[in-house]
């Protein structure tokens, strides 16, 4: 008998380029960086499309992370396991990787029954965005901002009209948990180039819970992939905001996550970390992973002319 013939990479490429493609864009990815010599222990597997046509994230968070996704995606592991994010927030690393079995996870109970809204009920979403967009003013944005809606789809379209029309797409509470940000300059409530209905079949694929880091992290086993991007303090954080960050995010908060992730990765799983590139941090994950310092560049003081390059740490665990 004779052997099984399997193709080469090159052998595949030139098919694509004679025939058409009867393969997957992430094979032909994966046949294309082979050839072009890159290690293929850190290519991406286990998703079903790489950037390009996959849904985007429909929401603008604080510490978004479309830098790493765009310029360090070779930081990503190749796994074949679930994917898993407790720091959801807009979910930048979900939505690139589209990943075939995730579990995703944020402490804001608001952000999180948005995203179960936009899986299951993403025409009745849109439906009332359109409204959104019709009605919108100045005083349409502050009556919807101080409205408490009953249906869950009214109270997902509302999250999403304020978040695409406050000002910087901030996303603060007051003591009593009420939005206050204000209205900020943009009006776009609905692109036309976003498809809904592919965000909606992205997230169909993952289980999304509203809960702390630590009981998803605590859920990773052999063979997943953990993204974590927490909010980022420091130990000696003495500006300000101190008060403000130890009542969301602490230092102790920073030490269970790393607890959390040396238990993750004993049991098989493999993490990547981004944190602040600080000294406090850098301690904190000596010995547990491998550091590596990136670049990306910023906007400084909200003016575009004033442009910054800010250092930031990954770490690599598993
Ligand atoms: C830096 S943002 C994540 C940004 C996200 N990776 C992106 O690309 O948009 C951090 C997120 O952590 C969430 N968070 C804060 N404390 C948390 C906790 N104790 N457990 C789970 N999530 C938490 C916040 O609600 C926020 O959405």
């Amino acid at each position: 008998m004779g052997r099984d013939y399997r193709p080469g990479p090159r052998q595949r490429i030139e098919q694509v380029a004679r025939q058409g493609s009867s393969i997957s864009p992430l094979e032909f990815c994966n046949d294309v960086i082979s050839l072009l010599g890159f290690s293929g222990s850190y290519l991406v597997a286990n998703c079903e499309s790489i950037g390009g046509t996959a849904a985007k994230p429909f929401l603008k968070w604080a510490g978004g992370k479309r830098w790493l996704v765009e310029r360090h995606s070779d930081a990503l592991p190749r796994f074949n396991g679930r994917y898993i994010e407790p720091f959801l927030g807009g979910g930048s690393v979900f939505f690139h990787l589209s990943p075939q079995s995730a579990l995703i996870s944020d402490s804001n109970a608001r952000l999180i029954e948005c995203y179960k809204q936009v899986r299951d009920n993403h025409r009745e979403v849109v439906r009332l965005l359109e409204e959104h967009q019709k009605l919108h003013s100045e005083s349409h944005y502050y009556e919807v901002r101080a409205k408490i809606y009953d249906c869950e789809a009214a109270k997902a379209a509302q999250f999403l009209y304020l978040n695409r029309t406050c000002f910087n797409g901030l996303y603060r509470v007051n003591m009593n948990g009420f939005f206050n940000v204000p209205i900020g300059t943009k009006s776009k409530v609905i692109d036309e180039s976003e498809s809904f209905s592919e965000i909606s079949e992205a997230l169909s694929k993952a289980e999304i819970r509203h809960c702390d880091f630590e009981e998803t992290i605590d859920r990773a086993i052999s063979g997943d992939f953990v993204f974590v991007d927490p909010p980022y303090t420091v130990k000696h954080n003495l500006n300000g905001f101190l008060k403000y960050n130890e009542k969301i995010f602490s230092w102790d908060d920073q030490v269970r996550l790393r607890d959390a992730v040396v238990r993750a990765s004993k049991r098989g799983a493999k993490v990547l970390i981004t944190n602040a590139a600080h000294t406090s941090v850098v301690e904190l994950y000596e010995g547990v992973g491998e550091l590596r310092f990136v670049k990306r560049s910023s906007v400084l003081a909200g003016k575009s002319s004033a442009r910054g390059s800010i250092e930031e740490l990954l770490v690599a665990v598993g």
